[in-house]
């Protein structure tokens, strides 16, 4: 490491240690002394301990307003606890979004405030909600007036109303039918604290470890409960590890002690793999699913929040029978405002696409990303790279992506190259994408504080950097040492940063390289919990604990921005991210950080995909291994037979790990492994269309049976085992040496399984043996999947090689699939150049109709389907025939290429002869 001229000795010592002693010595072991419970945040601990309905509020002068519902919000005088302030009048407003979906914003009246306090405005999060959200509001032109004066009715949606009850204020959304589906201060929990005046007595300060919190401001939080109705389970919220996919209860009868929720960004080094704490993201969205509906609510507010989900019973009453089933939860935020919206469903799809309408879809990455990655802290040199690339050819396995960690960097100066290790970046990268793979390199975004380093420098210069609050570039400890860290509020500082990025500007890189985010929560490793100071000051006077969450977001923002400039608009960037917040979707893809190379671990890596895939990311993985620790050869195997399902497919591991490339653990091993990754770039046509989904209507990728089986009670609360798309449903093995396994198949059709093609009846449980092989899954009869076969060097060697169609059959012999394809790079396909195809298999055909609008497509690709699978043939069907519908086509009509093989309930038709892309259909039975 080179000089650092801003600290004196001493104090580089102290800071040396305290590095060391982080990150070397406490990775063996999660300091929850680190980290700020409950009842160490004041806001949190008040509101935990309040009552309900000690503070109540009335609706006051509601009317309609451009084509919103505003009113005010008056304190009731006799109400409130001995020491609460009173509350001003608030400003409510609430307006309606097509699809279903009512917002509301409660704010502050600045015309009330004292003039001392008329400058500084509450935080209200911008850049996260679509720029065109405007676009989808509904007129509401006047309130309905119920026959009981005390209410006021607007409609959200056909079938679906608001009711705005003036006294005590609620909100609630039912059915026109009366049946409630979520309501806001229900329980009279709502609080609001507005800024004020610091009393002479009072100090606002706030201590933590060593840590003092200036808090010019003074306490601005706010708190509510809302309610879900119908619902069994609530889910959503990440980010927190978990090996349960249903939120748990967190205070109330049977609630031992626990934590609420929390939702700030943390580096929580060496998390563990069961808590209620914060890591490095948030998504401030929850998802409540029944049997009869599904719901969702999401608090558009950066700021350190914490959720409690209350034990049923915590008021005194059970709610035993199926239509009382309600959960409530108390939503805390440290500051901001209320900008809430509420999704109305009523099916889990709705519930997503209704959320992604409003924060955005997943971006479509390159069909690259969608192969396996290959990453280590560190590769140390291109005599590395080089031979962990050739170790792939030797050992057949194919691959899409090197990763260069920090040490490939210049003494952790970003954007630059370690001269000695890696002189020749450029034609590294260019030899890799002789073989169809590319790079990715990190870019962090503490910047070093060295005078030499001419990023630093131009931040310097520039004032760019985040403030301290005594007005100085906040100077903290990270990777290089002493660090700064972009101003990533500021629109000007984040485009001056995309230009970073520029083929120009990052010397040694080339159209290939794509970047990783990580320490962007910003991780500071001597700041309060491992971060930035909350009184620090962005641009626009705002406090960092008024947007922390949001800094990483806006980070991968930049960088994803940057490569698009880099493209010229063409090209679709391919960023990963470790901190995000809502709308990151619309950014690139997230991984789980640091987890460990242990089973548990590999257990909660499921819900932890599941519950991202659920608040609209669809593109998410955990580190393939574990990060930290050395995963024993069985459970680096089941850890790549699981994650080759998982969105985003990527192996990492810390620099004291052992390496663990896929070869390094025997033949058996590297075939298993092998054979994993074969599975995944067989599904690549498959993941392709899902992904495409994703980037359309918001439904995940890898998604939680119920998401599928919406009113199978069973399913609820699976989260062992998850779908891939609507088709393939897998089942992970945790457990060191397990002889067998109990896997849930829901539905009323049956499976079969993705390997063998036997079939396992739906609506049940089957107790199956374990192989070594792979890990159970199935493809859901009824449908399609279009896959393929031939496996090259990478993905992108892979675009020319024909299709194999899986066709699972269900009881009524019918099945249905869909395949989109594009250039997989470029947004072309935003102009119609793409396939989209739908197939059915119905009445012995087999037909393939473009469904795109633009028929016919600006797309030209014509490869061959050189393989269909029919799975399901009743054993007396001795005779299949084929025939074209196209004349052009020399099918004739029999005799088959027909082959069982060694599948005996396989029958395998061998090339048909017809091309993905085009409309045909073949009469096979
Ligand atoms: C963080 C990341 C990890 C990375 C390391 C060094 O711990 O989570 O993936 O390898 O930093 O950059």
């Amino acid at each position: 490491m080179s000089s650092v001229p801003a600290i004196k000795l001493p104090s580089i010592f102290l800071l040396l240690l305290l590095l060391f002693s982080i990150h070397f010595t406490s990775i063996h072991s999660w300091k929850k002394e680190e980290f700020r419970p409950c009842n160490e945040a004041p806001f949190c601990k008040r509101t935990r301990s309040r009552k309900p309905h000690t503070t109540t509020f009335t609706v006051s002068n509601l009317s309609a307003l451009d084509g919103k519902l505003k009113a005010r919000l008056h304190q009731n005088s006799e109400s409130g606890s001995q020491d609460s302030v009173p509350i001003r009048p608030l400003l409510l407003e609430l307006s309606v979004y097509r699809g279903g979906i009512m917002r509301l914003k409660i704010d502050e009246d600045y015309n009330l405030r004292p003039d001392s306090l008329k400058e500084k405005t509450r935080f209200q999060v911008q850049d996260v909600l679509l720029q065109d959200l405007d676009d989808m509001r509904v007129w509401i032109p006047k309130v309905e007036r119920s026959k009981d004066p005390s209410f006021s009715t607007f409609y959200i949606k056909h079938g679906f109303e608001a009711v705005v009850k003036h006294n005590p204020f609620e909100i609630f959304v039912r059915t026109t039918a009366g049946d409630r589906v979520l309501s806001i201060n229900s329980h009279g929990l709502f609080d609001f604290e507005q800024l004020r005046e610091k009393k002479e007595e009072e100090t606002w300060e706030e201590r933590f470890r060593s840590h003092t919190d200036t808090r010019p401001n003074g306490p601005q939080s706010i708190s509510f409960d809302v309610s879900f109705y119908g619902a069994n389970f609530v889910y959503g919220i990440p980010q927190h590890a978990s090996t349960s996919l249903p939120l748990q209860s967190t205070i109330g009868p049977g609630v031992d002690h626990s934590e609420p929720y929390r939702l700030f960004n943390l580096d929580v080094f060496e998390y563990l793999h069961e808590s209620p704490f914060g890591i490095y993201g948030s998504i401030p969205f929850m998802v409540a699913h029944g049997r009869k509906r599904s719901s969702g609510f999401f608090w558009l507010n950066a700021a350190e929040m914490q959720i409690d989900v209350l034990a049923e019973g915590w008021d005194g009453q059970t709610h035993s029978e199926e239509h009382e089933k309600r959960i409530d939860t108390v939503w805390m935020s440290e500051a901001g405002i209320v900008d809430a919206f509420f999704f109305v469903g009523p099916e889990p799809k709705e519930v997503l696409r209704q959320y992604t309408s409003v924060t955005g879809t997943q971006a479509m990455p390159p069909q690259f990303a969608m192969g396996y990655h290959q990453c280590r802290w560190n590769y140390r040199d291109e005599a590395d790279v080089y031979g962990v690339d050739a170790g792939f050819d030797d050992h057949d396995i194919p691959y899409d992506v090197l990763w260069l960690d920090i040490e490939h960097t210049d003494g952790k100066r970003y954007f630059t190259w370690d001269k000695a290790s890696f002189p020749n970046p450029v034609e590294m990268q260019n030899n890799l994408t002789a073989k169809g793979r590319q790079m990715v390199t990190i870019v962090d975004p503490h910047i070093k504080r060295d005078e030499s380093f001419s990023l630093h420098k131009e931040f310097t210069q520039k004032g760019y950097y985040t403030k301290d609050a005594s007005g100085k570039d906040f100077d903290g400890w990270c990777w290089p040492g002493s660090s700064s860290y972009p101003d990533m509020l500021n629109p000007e500082i984040r485009e001056w940063w995309e230009d970073k990025f520029s083929l120009k500007n990052y010397v040694g890189s080339t159209p290939s390289l794509y970047i990783w985010n990580d320490m962007n929560e910003p991780s500071v490793f001597n700041g309060p919990e491992l971060t930035m100071p909350r009184d620090l000051v962005h641009y626009g006077g705002v406090e960092h604990r008024e947007m922390h969450n949001l800094y990483g977001f806006y980070f991968q923002m930049a960088s994803s921005n940057g490569l698009l400039k880099r493209g010229d608009g063409k090209i679709r960037p391919f960023v990963l991210t470790r901190a995000f917040f809502a709308g990151s979707q619309r950014y690139g893809a997230m991984w789980t950080g640091d987890n460990t190379a242990d089973w548990d671990h590999l257990k909660a890596s499921v819900p932890m995909v599941l519950t991202i895939g659920l608040t609209g990311f669809a593109f998410s993985g955990a580190d393939i291994g574990g990060f930290f620790g050395n995963p024993g050869a069985e459970l680096l195997v089941r850890w790549y037979q699981l994650g080759s399902f998982y969105p985003f497919f990527r192996a990492h591991a810390h620099h004291d790990s052992s390496r663990r490339e896929p070869w390094l653990f025997g033949e058996r091993n590297t075939a298993l492994i092998r054979e994993a990754i074969h599975v995944r770039y067989s599904l690549l046509p498959y993941y392709y269309t899902l992904f495409r989904e994703a980037s359309v209507n918001g439904s995940p990728v890898m998604r939680p049976l119920w998401y599928e089986f919406p009113s199978d009670t069973e399913t609820f609360t699976k989260s062992e085992s998850f779908m891939i798309g609507n088709s393939i449903l897998v089942q992970g093995i945790y457990i060191q040496g397990q002889k067998t396994v109990s896997v849930y198949l829901p539905g009323g059709q049956s499976w079969y399984d993705l390997r063998s093609g036997v079939t396992f009846s739906g609506g049940m449980s089957h107790d199956l043996k374990v192989s070594e092989d792979n890990i159970p899954s199935f493809q859901k009869a009824g449908t399609i999947i279009p896959k393929k076969e031939r496996f090259r060097r990478s993905s992108t060697q892979m675009v020319d090689d024909p299709y194999t169609l899986v066709i699972a059959l269900n009881d009524t012999l019918c099945a249905e699939g869909e395949i989109y394809i594009d250039d997989g790079k470029s947004f072309e396909y935003e102009q119609g150049a793409y396939i989209h195809s739908y197939f059915l298999f119905s009445n012995g055909i087999l037909s393939s109709t473009n469904i795109i609008p633009t028929h016919p497509s600006k797309f030209s690709f014509n490869r061959l389907i050189e393989r269909i699978v029919l799975l399901g043939i009743p054993s007396e069907s001795k005779r299949i025939l084929i025939e074209s519908a196209r004349h052009d086509l020399d099918m004739g009509v029999g005799p088959l290429t027909l082959r069982t093989g060694s599948n005996p309930v396989a029958f395998v038709i061998k090339k048909p002869n017809v091309s993905i892309g085009d409309d045909w259909s073949l009469r096979i039975l």
